[in-house]
């Protein structure tokens, strides 16, 4: 692998709507092309030697859209787990999701959890999709959790610090991004990884997210390959 590269690399996929308006295709049409932009990517990043990709797929805002669009979204997403999920295995994929899922329709969740236990003794890429996530939400639940831990006894409050809130959150496994990409240009954070980008490097582009390709891939770790992480110090 080149140690250039980051290790962790996490994805707001956004632009699929207004890449299908700019042709004058429904939104869902967005959609559509968006996952064979994810199979891109995911074979991109395994030839790069990226150990851990993290794909922002759907926000517990999103449940706000028309229920029509959440519908089509829902099915893709059916979809593409019963057509990935055994290729992944074979692949030596780790299937990852993080989120509330128990928001998701019930065949999906378990289609989800059939999914992680398969892959779980792999040991390439460690692909992670975020559904119904909610970084502010995903704090709070945290916090919920240690504060059960101190009511039994378990830990002390002067025993919390920032490795026992990480270790409560869903990434818990997962070490924090290096590398956060935002497709379609908008410069905000939409409630993603809020706690565990901190020290990540940033990159948005203007290509909707059904344009980036493995070119544009290879264009973020380039600039990413570029920066200087100082991490507070002076170097
Ligand atoms: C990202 O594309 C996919 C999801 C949030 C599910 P959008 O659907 O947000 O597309 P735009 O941002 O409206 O163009
Ligand atoms: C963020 O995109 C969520 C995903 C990419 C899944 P949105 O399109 O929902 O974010 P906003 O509304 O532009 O902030
Ligand atoms: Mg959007």
């Amino acid at each position: 692998m080149n140690p250039n590269h980051p290790q962790h690399i996490a994805i707001i996929m956004d632009g699929n709507g207004r890449w299908a308006e700019k042709q004058g295709f429904p939104r869902i049409r967005g959609h559509e092309m968006g996952v064979r932009r994810v199979e891109e990517i995911i074979r991109a990043a395994q030839d790069e030697g990226i150990k851990y990709l993290t794909l922002y797929a759907f926000s517990k805002e999103n449940w706000q859209r028309p229920q029509a669009e959440v519908s089509f979204l829902m099915g893709l997403l059916s979809q593409y787990l019963d057509q990935k999920l055994k290729e992944m295995k074979k692949n030596n994929l780790v299937f990852n999701a993080i989120g509330e899922l128990r928001d998701l329709p019930e065949p999906i969740q378990k289609k989800m959890a059939e999914g992680m236990r398969d892959t779980r003794q792999n040991t390439g890429l460690v692909i992670t999709f975020a559904f119904s996530y909610s970084s502010r939400r995903e704090i709070a639940e945290a916090c919920r959790k240690i504060a059960g831990e101190v009511l039994k006894g378990l830990i002390k409050p002067e025993e919390i610090t920032e490795q026992t809130l990480s270790e409560h959150l869903y990434t818990a496994n997962l070490p924090d991004p290096d590398l956060l990409v935002r497709t379609s240009g908008e410069m905000r954070i939409s409630n993603f990884l809020l706690w565990q980008i901190s020290y990540a490097e940033l990159y948005v582009t203007e290509k909707f997210w059904p344009e980036f390709t493995r070119e544009e891939f290879l264009a973020a770790l380039d600039a990413y390959g570029k920066r200087e992480r100082r991490f507070g110090q002076i170097l």
